[in-house]
């Protein structure tokens, strides 16, 4: 199979990809007036994988989660998407409330994903959350072994949604090539210990061919797991657990750089960003932004905080800055997620109460839903500071998409040390959410900065963004898996597209 290469060169050929997650790249649902309507999903991960499978082609398998999902797919569940320029199948897998209950909500996120993050919510392991967490992912590898085509396409699984999938689509498919991509941090042994569950999830995941992680820490903190739980030995870069040997390496992910710069570039980009001034009341001469999942991992209460500080040093800084705040809605059946979306709810209406203006109105625009790419690029061109404060995070792809929508040099992106994305992003504003004043500094430091520095850093920032994209980042995943065992690999094997 061969594509046209998106930058123009030779025609590269490529093989089609089955992309595995939890979540689905895009959502059917109801309208008021009972038409069935479609949007993609807006969060990095998902962006970056569609662009991904819409130059590979192939099978994304994932929760059908919309309201109207059925009514989109054919006799075997699958749509072909993105449903306005079809370029890949996309095969639902159907889940009850009570599985999503157990599986998604329950094992997933009240038990792995506040165990993977330092930002002390306890983790809750549920026997029968455990059950139906193992039921499901059977189910998902059951799914992927049906789609598999007759050579050995690479399975792509993502995420700590899907740990035990390796392993069953190992039993069910012994010449499958499997990567799994780690999205969030891998804990330390110590902490992992918390999980009575932890054998089997690492035997799950030490039946990929190549297990990928963000950072070179969450690589080690798997490495030193696998030895002390299942016993693994050092093999290269890899390990040996048993007769099987597997790849472990760290790879971060990146965006659509290009996608970004071709929104950017749009002849009425201009516009957008005016509507969208408008739209949001900023009447004053500086914009700040954050831009998160409404997660308590993101370090919201902690920016409103360095935030209280920074208006409080400054008077008058009222008048002259606003504070957009996008919050998209998350997990929010779950106890932990209600609690941070009230605490925040209350600490902005009272951080606007506390430093409104003469005519009333406060600093911060606090808005509860998801934007799609065009908009939020245009909101990131008005930002003179973007704010990412997370306490714990795998990489943040916002920060990175704050960076590849600034080509006029513009902005400052302010950025928690806790965050994966500041160990490539060295040029950001580095700060640590926990220290309200040095925050403030931060903030301050932003606002301040010589134009000359804030251009020196947003050059160099682009460089390490464009110079990582999401097609280098799948390109070295891939390509690793592909080489694993080169007898085993479909005739004419070529470059991902994409490939510098
Ligand atoms: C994180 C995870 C992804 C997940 C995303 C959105 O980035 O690593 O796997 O899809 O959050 O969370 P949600 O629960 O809405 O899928």
């Amino acid at each position: 199979m061969a594509q046209p290469d998106r930058r123009g060169g030779e025609p590269v050929p490529t093989h089609p990809l089955a992309v595995v997650s939890n979540r689905e790249p895009y959502i059917h649902s109801r309208s008021a007036d009972g038409s069935v309507a479609w949007s993609p999903t807006t969060g990095g991960v998902s962006v970056a994988l569609d662009a991904l499978m819409r130059e590979r082609g192939g099978v994304w398998i994932a929760h059908g989660a919309g309201d109207a999902d059925r009514l989109a797919v054919d006799d075997h569940d699958r749509v072909r998407v993105p449903p306005d320029a079809p370029a890949y199948d996309l095969r639902r897998i159907w889940l009850t409330d009570a599985e999503e209950h157990h599986y998604y909500e329950g094992f997933a996120n009240e038990g792995l994903w506040p165990l993977c993050h330092v930002a002390h919510v306890k983790p809750v392991f549920r026997a029968e959350d455990w059950r139906v967490y193992q039921d499901i992912n059977r189910r998902f590898a059951h799914t992927v072994h049906v789609e598999l085509p007759d050579f050995p396409a690479p399975v792509f699984v993502q995420d700590y949604h899907l740990t035990l999938v390796p392993r069953f689509l190992r039993n069910l498919r012994p010449d499958a090539r499997i990567a799994l991509f780690w999205h969030i941090p891998f804990p330390h042994p110590d902490r992992l210990r918390i999980c009575p569950y932890r054998r089997e999830i690492l035997e799950g995941l030490a039946d990929c061919d190549l297990l990928a992680f963000q950072l070179e820490r969450d690589r080690r903190n798997f490495l030193a797991a696998a030895r002390a739980e299942l016993g693994a030995k050092a093999n290269g870069s890899g390990l040996q657990v048993g007769d099987r040997a597997m790849a472990v390496c760290a790879v971060p992910i990146g965006v659509d750089f290009d996608r970004i710069q071709t929104v950017t570039r749009s002849p009425t980009f201009a516009a957008e960003q005016g509507k969208l001034r408008r739209e949001l009341r900023i009447d004053t001469a500086l914009v700040g932004i954050g831009v998160d999942r409404l997660d308590y991992t993101k370090g919201i209460p902690e920016r409103l905080s360095a935030l209280d500080a920074l208006f409080t040093r400054w008077p008058g800084l009222n008048r002259q800055l606003t504070f957009v705040q996008i919050a998209v809605p998350s997990r929010s059946t779950l106890g932990s997620y209600a609690a941070v979306e009230a605490d925040i709810d209350r600490r902005v209406a009272a951080f606007n109460a506390r430093h409104a203006r003469e005519d009333g109105v406060g600093p911060i625009r606090y808005r509860k839903s998801a934007l799609r790419m065009r908009r939020l690029a245009a909101l990131y061109r008005l930002a003179d500071l973007c704010i990412v404060s997370s306490l714990h995070d795998g990489m943040n792809l916002v920060a990175k998409e704050f960076v590849a929508a600034r080509e006029d040099l513009g902005g400052v992106l302010v950025l928690s040390e806790l965050a994966g994305a500041a160990q490539e992003l060295t040029e950001a504003v580095i700060i640590n959410p926990y220290d309200v004043e040095g925050f403030a500094d931060g903030l301050q430091l932003a606002l301040d900065m010589p134009a000359e520095e804030r251009q020196r850093r947003m050059r160099a920032l682009r460089r390490v963004v464009a110079g990582r994209d999401v097609f280098r980042w799948a390109t070295e995943i891939l390509e690793e898996l592909e080489n694993l065992d080169p007898r085993a690999l479909p005739p004419a094997p070529g470059r991902l597209p994409g490939k510098r």
